[in-house]
C-alpha cells in the first residue's frame, strides 16, 4: 500500500502506533528476527493481518467472563472424590500471546488439577525422547470417538492402540518416557511441565491421594495395554505417574502460558526457552484437534475450529497457532468429562476475534 501524501517520519509513526496496540502477531519469526525485535519495534508487515488489538481482546474476554458467569450447567467430577469439594463457581478466563502479553478474567491464579491436559504435555516429552515416528506407532492417533476412559476403545481397535490423549494411550505414553526409577521419570514430566508454564509447578497432594486411591479403572486399563502389549514399562508403576502427572497443579494463566508454549511453536513466550520440540508441534495440535474433548471433539471442531485440550479439573486450553492460547478454568463438566463454562467461553472469544482456525476470517479474507 502507497501513501504519497505522507512524510517518512507519519509513516513511522502510524506503524509503531499499530505494532503497540495490536495483540496477535505473526510469531512464526525466525529466533534471528525474534532478538533483532526486541530492540527495534515492528513493523506492521510482520504482524498478522487480522490482529484484533489488546483492547478488543480484553472486551471479548470480559464480555464472555460476565455471560457465563451464572451458568450453572454440568456437574464437578465425582468419581476422583477431591474433585467433587472443589467450588463449583470458580471461573477465570486467561489468553497469553504467542509474543507473551496476557489478558484475563476472573479466577486466574486459582490452583486446580491439570488432569488430562497433562497428556498433551507428556506426549510432547515422549516425542522429543522417541521421535514421533515411534511415538506414532507405539502409541497411535486415531480419534475413538469413545469416553476418555473406555476399555471398548482399546479391544475394538485392530491394532489396539488409540491416541495419547485418552487414558489408556497416555498411560502408555508415560510408559515410553525415560527414567531410572519412577520418582524420576515424575520429576522429569513436572519439570517439562514448569519449563513450559514458565515457572515451577507443584503437585495438589489430597487430588493425588484421591485418584490413587480410586483408579481401579486406570488399573484395568494398563492391564489390558499389557495384554496387548500396547505398554512399554511395568503397568502399575505407569499408571501410578500417570496419576500424580494428573495431580499438578496450575492457574488458568499458567495453563494458557503452556498453550502459548504450543502456539509459539515450542518456545516459551516469556523465557524465551524451547521447551518443546519445534518440528512436534503440528502433530501434537494435530491430537489434540483429533480427541482432545474426546466425544465431544468432532463438535468442537465444527463449532470451534481450535486444537484443545480438557480435564476433568475444569480446565481447558485451546490453542491459536502462531498467535497465542486461551485457558478458562470453571470445574462443572458436561457428559462427556469437558468444562461447561470453558467451552461456552472459549467459543464465544473465538467467534468474537475471528480465530477458527478453517475459517476465512483467521487468514484476513471476508
Ligand atoms: O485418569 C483420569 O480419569 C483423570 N486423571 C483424567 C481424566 C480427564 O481429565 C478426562 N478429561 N476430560
Amino acid at each position: 500500500m502507497k501513501f504519497p501524501q505522507m512524510t517518512t517520519n507519519m509513516k513511522r509513526k502510524i506503524a509503531t502506533t499499530i505494532a503497540l496496540s495490536v495483540i496477535w502477531m505473526v510469531a512464526a519469526v525466525p529466533a534471528a528476527s525474534q532478538a533483532s525485535a526486541k530492540t527495534a519495534p515492528q513493523t506492521a508487515g510482520q504482524r498478522s493481518p487480522v490482529a484484533p488489538t489488546k483492547e478488543q481482546v480484553q472486551a471479548a474476554v470480559n464480555e464472555a467472563y460476565e455471560k457465563f458467569k451464572s451458568n450453572t450447567e454440568g456437574k464437578n467430577a465425582d468419581y476422583i472424590p477431591e474433585l467433587a469439594k472443589v467450588d463449583s463457581k470458580f471461573y477465570g478466563i486467561a489468553i497469553v500471546t504467542a509474543d507473551g502479553q496476557t489478558v484475563t478474567a476472573g479466577d486466574v491464579n486459582q490452583p486446580f488439577s491439570i488432569q488430562s491436559i497433562s497428556k498433551v504435555f507428556s506426549l510432547a516429552l515422549a516425542m522429543e525422547e522417541l521421535g514421533p515416528d515411534k511415538v506414532f506407532e507405539k502409541i497411535g492417533s486415531e480419534p475413538t470417538g469413545r469416553a476418555f476412559n473406555s476399555v471398548e476403545a482399546v479391544v475394538d481397535m485392530p491394532t489396539h492402540t488409540g491416541n495419547p490423549l485418552v487414558n489408556a494411550g497416555a498411560i502408555a505414553t508415560v510408559s515410553l518416557i525415560s527414567a531410572p526409577t519412577a520418582d524420576a521419570k515424575y520429576t522429569k514430566i513436572l519439570d517439562f511441565y514448569s519449563k513450559a508454564a514458565g515457572e515451577k509447578l507443584t503437585l495438589i497432594n489430597e487430588v493425588y491421594k484421591s485418584e490413587a486411591a480410586t483408579n481401579t479403572g486406570n488399573k484395568a486399563l494398563a492391564a489390558l495395554l499389557l495384554k496387548y502389549e500396547r505398554i512399554y514399562a511395568d503397568p502399575l508403576e505407569s499408571v501410578d505417574v500417570y496419576t500424580k502427572q494428573c495431580s499438578i497443579g496450575v492457574t488458568a494463566k499458567q495453563l494458557a502460558m503452556m498453550g502459548a508454549t504450543l502456539a509459539n511453536f515450542g518456545a516459551n513466550p516469556v523465557t524465551g526457552q524451547q521447551v518443546i520440540k519445534r518440528e512436534d508441534v503440528p502433530e501434537i495440535l494435530s491430537a489434540m484437534t483429533m480427541a482432545g474433548l474426546y466425544d465431544g471433539s468432532g463438535g468442537w471442531a465444527w463449532h470451534v475450529g481450535l486444537p484443545a485440550k480438557s480435564g476433568v479439573g475444569g480446565g481447558i486450553v485451546a490453542v491459536v497457532p502462531g498467535k497465542g492460547a486461551i485457558a478458562v478454568f470453571a470445574p462443572p463438566l458436561d457428559k462427556a468429562g469437558n468444562s461447561v463454562k470453558a467451552q461456552l467461553a472459549i467459543t464465544y472469544v473465538a467467534e468474537k476475534l475471528g480465530i477458527n482456525l478453517y475459517s476465512p476470517r483467521s487468514v484476513g479474507v471476508k
